[in-house]
């Protein structure tokens, strides 16, 4: 039966899809006294992938996750999981069972300023809202993937959105075409905590102003242009993350060399995203800088594309 007393024929297991996020822009407001900053960010949904399974479980066994993938071993399988306590969330908000056999498959980089946890917890929500047969609406997921971390409400819609207040209030932007991406992972992940921390250090002798959405990166999306995207790209965090790794530098600068239109440490890093002009580019900068070790990883992506989306039963 679904909350409404329907008899719903939920299926046993419901698979979702959901992508990784860059930062076009991210300008970081000072600091608020609740330990986060106000921020004025445009973020794109890209096509590199987390897939998460929720599979129905016997009643009181409770929530439990295993995890697969690239670089799983550095992903947390237990309570702390966040599409964990997005799972437990929901069944709080709904008052259901919390019975669930949760997988994970991890496409996106682990501690990577992708937001491959929250895009967990994003999947999980949509994916545990069908299975239990909730129907929630959208704004009532919204709500709750707000309570779950920053990024989650983002990778719950995807597209090319400006966020604002923790990150979590989203606007949609017009955006004309897609953009070519090369994303290099780095060997070694970087606190989001420790980045945000870095930035009050250096922030302490200036007045850090109100971050507010450029107009060359709007007007850069409008008109579909990857040039003027490129030139418009900023990340206040980036700063912060090369003062902790600033072996970032150097990769940057090869990428910067090799081609790309753009050069941006992702979100609070240490991923590093280029924007190129075609595929041709990617293959070229890709080319460049898989011979250097300076990364874990080189993998092409598009964006905008969907957020969280159910993965249709073959048949
Ligand atoms: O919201 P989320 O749990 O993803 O944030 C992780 C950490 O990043 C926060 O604990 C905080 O230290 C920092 N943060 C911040 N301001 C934001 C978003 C995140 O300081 N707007």
């Amino acid at each position: 039966m679904d909350r409404r007393g329907r008899a719903s024929p939920a299926p046993r297991t419901v698979r979702v899809r959901v992508p990784a996020k860059i930062n076009l822009q991210l300008a970081v407001g000072p600091l608020r006294p609740d330990g986060y900053h106000d921020l004025c960010t445009v973020f794109q949904a890209v096509s590199l992938y987390d897939e998460v399974r929720a599979t129905s479980a016997v009643p009181g066994s409770g929530i439990s996750i295993t995890v697969s993938g690239e670089e799983y071993a550095d992903v947390p399988a237990g309570p702390q999981n966040l599409a964990v306590r997005a799972a437990g969330l929901l069944a709080d908000h709904f008052d259901v069972p919390p019975d669930v056999r949760l997988h994970v498959n991890k496409g996106i980089p682990v501690a990577g300023g992708m937001a491959g946890g929250s895009a967990d917890a994003a999947a999980a929500l949509v994916a545990c809202d069908l299975l239990w047969g909730l129907s929630a609406a959208r704004d009532e997921l919204a709500a709750l993937a707000a309570q779950l971390g920053s990024d989650v409400p983002f990778l719950l819609t995807g597209g090319t959105a400006i966020g604002t207040g923790r990150g979590e209030r989203l606007s949609p932007v017009l955006v004309q075409g897609r953009f070519e991406w090369v994303v290099a992972t780095s060997h070694v992940g970087l606190s989001t905590p420790s980045v945000y921390r870095r930035f009050d250090e250096l922030a302490q002798d200036r007045q850090v102003p109100e971050p507010v959405a450029d107009d060359a990166v709007m007007a850069a999306l409008r008109s579909g242009d990857p040039a003027a995207l490129g030139a418009a790209l900023s990340n206040d965090l980036q700063a912060p993350a090369l003062s902790l790794r600033p072996d970032l530098q150097l990769v940057l600068d090869t990428g910067r060399a090799a081609g790309a239109l753009g050069a941006i440490v992702s979100g609070s890093g240490p991923t590093v995203a280029f924007l190129v002009a075609d595929g041709a580019a990617a293959m070229e900068l890709t080319l460049a800088l898989a011979p250097t070790g300076l990364c874990r990883s080189l993998r092409h992506a598009q964006g905008p594309v969907p957020g969280a989306q159910v993965v249709p039963r073959a048949g």
